[in-house]
């Protein structure tokens, strides 16, 4: 085979003129990828696989809802019967569903193991009774790894994840790295960091601190503010879905990050002054329980295959900073949704004083 800087050369393969499935597909991330899929590729069709738990949202999806190619099937990724039925109608398959708050994995961490762990495990089985499918990306988390204040992790550094999800998400991980292994299956894993952008549930941290300053109300920083996240824009990661989608090889694992190494406090800081709101509204709260200092990955694997973030931080931020400006209707409705939704400090911290 021949080969290019030590890698072997990879077939291109294309999700175009073919059927491909979303789980998740109606959360922040997925809903993002189905539309832009939808926009690259002319002859794609989707089909999203989607529980609509509280993250979920059909309202992320309006724009595309009435498009021919895209189908939406309102199920769970646990639900071992219409998982059968549906693999065997798909090229490929992009698992996003899961449970992706930390702060709800610390109150409560039981669905995360049965969607995170169980529901990846009943994807993987029918992938066995789907020979047809060609390619399967796994959506891990860089928060597999764990915590370090220096240094950057490769994909071959062990798993020491720390919260509830990240222990979830790290069992996923492996499961899918044993079905490769065992059964031959075509797996590759993504394991990229902290995205931001439109559609992103407001109990996250970029939207959290957006939707409450503009409606001028304190932001609760966890601890000291001094935390790292390498902050990608949800573009660009669909970017590199799409072309580990055409170039990745089964049992590959594939860091993403984007460079945009940034100290939680000077996330806010830049939120409150482009909404020229005071930085009073910054309060340190006590920590999260178990809070990783510094996430931080080795990309030039994905480098290598071709991929490169696009977006600044700097522009990314100000430009999603503006689209929670222009869509209130969005997140209002969210919030306001049963009066139920409250922040994790709210909800942990207040009733504990
Ligand atoms: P999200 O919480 O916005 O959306 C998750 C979606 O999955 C929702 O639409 C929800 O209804 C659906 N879902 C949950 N349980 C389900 C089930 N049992 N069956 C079917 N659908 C179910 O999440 P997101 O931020 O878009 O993250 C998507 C994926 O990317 C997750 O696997 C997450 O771990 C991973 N990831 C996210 C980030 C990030 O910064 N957002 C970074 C790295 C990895
Ligand atoms: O790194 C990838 C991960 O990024 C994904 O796998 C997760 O699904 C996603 O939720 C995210 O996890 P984080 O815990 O890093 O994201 P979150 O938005 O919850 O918090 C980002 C940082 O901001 C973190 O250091 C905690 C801090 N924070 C968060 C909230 C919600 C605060 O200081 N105050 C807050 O109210």
């Amino acid at each position: 085979m021949a080969e290019a800087e030590g890698r072997p050369l990879r077939p291109e393969r294309g999700p175009d003129g073919r059927v491909l499935l979303v789980t998740g597909g109606a959360g922040f991330i997925g809903s993002n990828l189905v539309r832009w899929l939808l926009a690259r590729y002319p002859e794609v069709r989707i089909i999203n696989l989607d529980k609509l738990t509280y993250a979920g949202n059909l309202e992320n999806l309006r724009d595309v809802e009435a498009n021919p190619r895209y189908e939406f099937i309102r199920g769970d990724i646990r639900d071992r019967d219409l998982v059968r039925t549906i693999l065997p109608r798909v090229w490929g398959v992009v698992h996003l569903a899961a449970e992706t708050h930390v702060d709800r994995s610390i109150l409560d961490a039981g669905e995360f193991v049965l969607t995170d762990v169980y529901g990846s495990f009943v994807l993987f089985e029918a992938l066995r009774l789907a020979p047809q499918v060609e390619a399967f990306i796994h959506v891990s988390t860089d928060e597999v790894y764990g915590s370090r204040e220096e240094g950057f992790f490769s994909e071959e550094d062990p798993l020491e994840p720390s919260s509830p999800y990240s222990a979830s998400k790290a069992g996923a991980d492996r499961l899918a790295r044993a079905y490769n292994i065992t059964y031959g299956l075509p797996i590759v894993i993504l394991r990229p960091s902290n995205n931001y952008g439109p559609f992103q549930y407001p109990e996250k941290f970029i939207p959290l601190f957006t939707t409450h300053a503009l409606e001028g109300r304190t932001l609760p920083l966890y601890g000291d503010g001094r935390q790292v996240r390498d902050w990608l824009h949800v573009e660009d990661h669909c970017r590199a879905i799409d072309l580990v989608l055409r170039r990745g090889l089964p049992g590959e694992v594939f860091n993403v990050a984007a460079n945009n190494e940034v100290p939680n406090i000077e996330v806010a800081r830049r939120i409150v002054n482009q909404l020229g709101r005071p930085e009073s509204l910054i309060k340190t709260v006590p920590d999260r329980p178990g809070h990783d200092r510094r996430y931080a990955i080795d990309c030039r694997r994905i480098h290598e295959l071709g991929w490169r973030p696009e977006v600044s931080f700097e522009e990314g931020l100000a430009a999603t900073v503006r689209w929670y400006e222009a869509h209130p209707a969005w997140w209002k409705a969210i919030k306001e949704k049963s009066g139920e939704f409250k922040s994790f400090y709210d909800t942990y911290y207040k009733d504990r004083r």
